[in-house]
């Protein structure tokens, strides 16, 4: 079983969708042993509670700085054992020394089609906006592995959705996370934790 901690900092609504994938049978490799949020009162520490998994907060603002934050959260991981981080809605860029401790080992979501609309300042439904003023004709999200460098790493798993002429920010948002997110995060977290996902030269293959 692999030893695994989610990283929240809202509504936890893709935990929730790793949380029932796990209790539908679809993650027998994955331990879920921690739910570690940035922010006290996160709805994502009650759905971690309702699922019996333990919890914890480090809020940023109680560190100097990124690397000094970053120490502390490496350091509760260390303290749970953790092998594998799945970023779920966590919105706190850590410093490097995060994505080389668990190279290869930590996941993130994120709400377009990468490399489109993605790095800094692309986040939330900022990102929904930029599409929908750009035009574009489908989005969805993409799970990749955490390097250093914003929404960069691997592309594990990509879903795409239609825009539709009156969608809202707030519309395409709901779809990317029903139709793309909640389904492209447990399953990648089950490819990891049962060793189908390998990268060679930056690029991720998946032995399905
Ligand atoms: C989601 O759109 C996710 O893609 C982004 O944060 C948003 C909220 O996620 N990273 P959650 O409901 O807290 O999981």
């Amino acid at each position: 079983m692999m030893r695994v901690a989610v990283l929240v900092s809202g509504g936890g609504s893709n935990l929730q969708a790793i949380l029932d994938a796990k209790a539908r049978g679809e993650l027998p490799q994955t331990e879920l042993c921690l739910v570690l949020s940035s922010a006290h009162g996160a709805y994502a520490l009650e759905r971690a509670e309702k699922a019996g998994v333990p919890s914890e907060v480090c809020s940023p603002k109680d560190y100097a700085d990124r690397s000094a934050y970053t120490d502390a959260i490496l350091e509760i991981l260390q303290k749970h054992r953790i092998e594998a981080v799945v970023l779920a809605g966590f919105m706190f860029m850590l410093s490097p020394q995060f994505a080389e401790k668990y190279e290869n080992r930590a996941l993130n979501v994120h709400p377009a089609l990468i490399p489109s609309f993605c790095g800094p300042g692309y986040y939330g439904l900022k990102v929904h906006e930029y599409a929908l003023a750009a035009g574009v004709k489908v989005s969805g999200a993409t799970v990749h592995f955490v390097t250093a460098e914003t929404d960069a790493g691997p592309i594990i798993a990509q879903k795409a959705v239609e825009i539709l002429e009156d969608d809202t920010p707030e519309v395409l948002q709901r779809r990317i996370m029903e139709q793309c997110e909640w389904i492209l995060l447990p399953r990648a977290l089950a490819l990891l934790s049962e060793g189908k996902i390998t990268v060679e030269n930056g690029r991720v293959h998946i032995d399905n």
